[in-house]
């Protein structure tokens, strides 16, 4: 039993007005697995976009980055899964001669093992080191290796968490980096409704799936009792607001219980189960006040989308 897990959701159960429940939770097996069908679903623009940054813009982001050829770099990234974005950058910087080590950090074994050996077979020449475990407990260990670092945190990740939450992270990354230190952050960009909504409502119902998937593993590994069948997936989004929300909304009025603890519903109450922020220049300035982080250069893809913003550690 995950304890951490089972006081995240009696917490969230028990918030009134609003009922929540973390997305961090989505991920487990068959979550990953929806997360990866999302990610190719025809609605979910935010992978090409950032793709063709990756694909179109490589040179455009080696010089904001200001890679030196005589110096040898660590090349972090933060959440890697199957690197195909980052790959066009990695063959990029390995044609052009550039010095540097690729040091994917994911929690998950299996996505780094799958990650280095289709590097290794497209890319022989490329050193790759992954790092599996903690995102700031590797970080720390490397700052002692004194090499330049450039870390990459893509597919709009940070945009799963509040503002402060991301401010915060952003805040630690910095403590773990020394002075010149670089960052790609890739963000989704704040956009009309008829752009953002169908990307977290997909008409095969890939999303309302990965939603749904939440309570299947509540009811499995926390003892809950959850019927899906009366549960549906509602997603939300106000272009001022800038901020994609997901609910799981109940149909009926109904009691369900989660380790032997009882939670009412009424019709049409909702669990707030994700926010996905969206991003303009002046919530990026926000996020790095107060921080030891600044705005180098916005690097964004040929529908102005996404954006990858090149941030310099001062
Ligand atoms: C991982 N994260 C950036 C995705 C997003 O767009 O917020 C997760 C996701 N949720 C529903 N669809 C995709």
């Amino acid at each position: 039993m995950n304890q951490q897990f089972l006081n995240d959701v009696l917490e969230g159960l028990n918030k009134k007005p609003q009922k929540t429940l973390p997305s961090k939770y989505f991920y487990d097996k068959k979550g990953d697995e929806l997360f990866v069908q999302i990610m190719a679903a025809p609605e979910y623009y935010l992978t090409n976009a950032e793709m063709d940054i990756f694909q179109n813009k490589t040179d455009e982001m080696i010089s904001a980055l200001d890679i030196q050829p005589e110096i040898n770099y660590n090349l972090i990234e933060l959440g890697a899964g199957d690197g195909t974005k980052t790959f066009h950058l990695l063959d990029r910087m390995v044609s052009r001669g550039f010095q540097f080590e690729y040091m994917p950090v994911d929690i998950s074994k299996n996505a780094l093992t799958g990650l280095e050996s289709m590097l290794n077979k497209r890319l022989p020449e490329l050193k790759v080191i992954p790092q599996q475990g903690d995102y700031f407990v590797t970080l720390e260990q490397l700052k002692m290796n004194n090499k330049p670092k450039i870390v990459l945190v893509l597919g709009s990740n940070i945009g799963n968490l509040q503002d402060h939450l991301a401010a915060e992270f952003i805040y630690k990354l910095g403590a773990n980096l020394k002075k010149g230190d670089k960052i790609v952050l890739g963000v989704d960009l704040i956009k009309a409704k008829e752009i953002v909504l169908p990307a977290y409502n997909d008409a095969k119902g890939i999303t309302a799936e990965f939603n749904l998937n939440l309570l299947d593993r509540i009811n499995s590994e926390l003892n809950g009792n959850f019927n899906r069948q009366y549960f549906v997936h509602k997603p939300y989004y106000e272009e001022n607001e800038g901020i994609a929300k997901s609910f799981l909304m109940s149909t009926i009025k109904q009691k369900v219980s989660v380790f032997g603890k009882e939670f009412e519903f009424d019709e049409g109450e909702t669990i707030q189960t994700e926010i996905s922020r969206k991003y303009k220049d002046e919530i990026i300035y926000q996020i790095l006040s107060n921080t030891d982080i600044v705005l180098e250069k916005k690097i964004m893809d040929s529908n102005s989308l996404f954006a990858d913003y090149i941030l310099k550690r001062n």
